[in-house]
């Protein structure tokens, strides 16, 4: 095949140039021109504007309007894949869609790789692949988990096994799995190198190239039944001259490998690394064309790691999933309330409790201040999971309604687990925190406080107010506080005594 002709467009104005150079001369932006490649010559696009009308095959034509799919498999649910692991379930918006693309981004070390070989193994192994597919002639078939291609551009095939044997020779991993005698007792397998051929047998591949065309080509071929490439960033066309990474060829392989799986309605995982500027894959390039974009997030120490949707097609975009880091891999965490909360046994100042609602589940956990006089003239504010705006705007509601001194106090905040505390909802009880450790004075106990707080030193309602209560009962919280009418910071300080 003759090798493709490229050119360079400004991502900014549109400008092209048939080199690259590093500044666009049109609107004078830096690195803003990408490769991409020519379609076809102007020529043959004249001719096939012409031949539109006329002289084409009618049969050919409708072979490619398709009628409706069938109606079983619109049903959502059963066509839908058991990846095995609930909480990537919950946010794929219910098991994974055939043809479906998700990119899964998030920064190095944080566990893509290690999540995604996990989701392979439940899925190969999982004790009777009850996994439900319908095919698209429309048997719904058990599904005979026929393989699994997983392309390692990051890490050998042998890195890769060895993380493989490493999980599947923990006996608490296996436990966890649900893999227990009964995998042992089905395949005939003693021990670890025989679990690792008992996984080949059951069809895990690796694919070791990195051309996105040989990739294609073999995904044509053998059709297996999911993908996995680790990562878009190390695949590369050589259709482009730019090296594998660059954004022209991450999109141009993205937009090949959709291509495929849509095809043959193969799901698809992509992992994108996160950059330095925090987006998914450098510009937001690969967003669009994927069906779904989740993102791996979590404090590299910490022991928790928040899986969100960003962007999903067939499902809801605020779901989260939580997961504990362990020795041997991500565990799934169903309930992180009662996770969270474990360590919350006995009150102590600067402690307090809030609810905050991620996706459809609330979420309580503990959040701590500590208050204490400041020797800067600018008085420091640091929060670990809790934005800093918050914490400025809160210390000057608390100063200017309820006469708080923090203007000569640093306020340092943190949210229990590495958790990521946006939603207004904690409001109150960051303010509670604040004054509790203000005065040295501890909380009511079981008492939780779910309000946001406006400007005027006013307790505002917030969405969802019965689930946040139902979930807080069911935990043992016997007081709530919430705002109700004319509620005010003020009183709420007076009715827990700190004022
Ligand atoms: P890895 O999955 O390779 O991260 P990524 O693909 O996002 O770059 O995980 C990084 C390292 O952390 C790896 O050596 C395994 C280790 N790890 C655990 O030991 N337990 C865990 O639960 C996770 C998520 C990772
Ligand atoms: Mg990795």
């Amino acid at each position: 095949m003759a090798k493709a002709k490229t050119k360079f467009v400004c991502q900014n104005c549109s400008a092209q140039y048939p080199k690259w150079q590093g500044q666009c001369n049109q609107c004078g932006k830096w690195n803003s021109l990408v490769e991409e490649i020519i379609p076809a010559t102007d020529k043959d696009k004249k001719k096939s504007l012409a031949q539109a009308g006329a002289g084409q095959d009618l049969a050919s034509l409708e072979a490619l309007v398709e009628p409706l799919p069938d109606k079983e498999l619109l049903k959502g649910s059963k066509s839908r894949l058991d990846t095995r692991v609930g909480e990537l379930n919950r946010v794929l918006g219910g098991g994974l869609v055939p043809g479906s693309v998700s990119l899964i981004g998030g920064e190095p070390g944080i566990g893509k790789s290690t999540l995604l070989t996990q989701t392979v193994l439940q899925m190969l192994l999982a004790k009777n692949q009850g996994a439900k597919l319908i095919k698209s002639d429309n048997n719904e078939k058990q599904l005979g988990f026929g393989s699994v291609f997983y392309v390692c551009g990051e890490e050998s095939p042998v890195q890769i096994s060895l993380r493989i044997k490493r999980m599947l020779s923990n006996e608490q991993y296996l436990a966890m799995m649900g893999f227990g005698k009964d995998l042992v007792k089905d395949s005939g397998q003693k021990n670890t190198d025989d679990w690792y051929q008992f996984l080949q047998k059951r069809g895990l591949k690796f694919v070791t190239t990195n051309d996105v065309d040989q990739i294609n080509a073999l995904i044509s071929q053998k059709k297996p039944d999911l993908v996995i490439v680790d990562s878009i960033q190390t695949v590369s066309t050589q259709d482009l001259t730019g090296a594998s990474g660059s954004v022209g060829q991450i999109r141009e392989c993205t937009e090949r490998l959709t291509t495929v799986a849509k095809k043959y309605s193969i799901p698809l995982f992509l992992v994108g690394h996160v950059t330095k500027e925090g987006v998914i894959a450098g510009p937001k390039v690969l967003e669009h064309i994927v069906d779904t974009v989740l993102e791996l997030s979590g404090e590299r120490t910490g022991q928790f790691r928040m899986l969100r949707a960003l962007k999903n097609r067939f499902g809801a975009t605020d779901e989260v999933g939580v997961f504990k880091v362990t020795d041997f891999g991500l565990q799934e965490v169903s309930n992180p309330s009662e996770l969270f909360l474990e360590n919350h046994l006995e009150q102590t100042p600067g402690s307090a409790v809030v609810c905050s609602l991620e996706g459809t589940r609330p979420l309580l956990l503990e959040v701590q201040a500590l208050v204490n006089s400041s020797q800067l003239p600018m008085p420091r504010r640091v929060g670990r999971g809790i934005q800093l705006s918050r914490i400025q705007v809160l210390a000057a509601v608390l100063q200017k309604h309820c006469g708080l001194p923090l203007d000569s106090h640093d306020i340092f905040l943190s949210a229990a687990g590495g958790f990521s505390l946006k939603e207004p909802a904690i409001d109150l009880g960051l303010a509670m925190a604040i004054a509790s450790s203000l005065k040295n004075k501890k909380l009511p106990q079981k008492t939780i406080f779910i309000g946001e707080i406006g400007l005027l030193g006013e307790v505002r309602p917030v969405s969802y107010l019965e689930r946040r209560v139902k979930e807080a009962r069911r935990l043992g919280f016997e007081q709530i506080i919430a705002s109700k009418k004319q509620q005010t910071l003020k009183k709420v300080l007076q009715t827990i005594g700190l004022k």
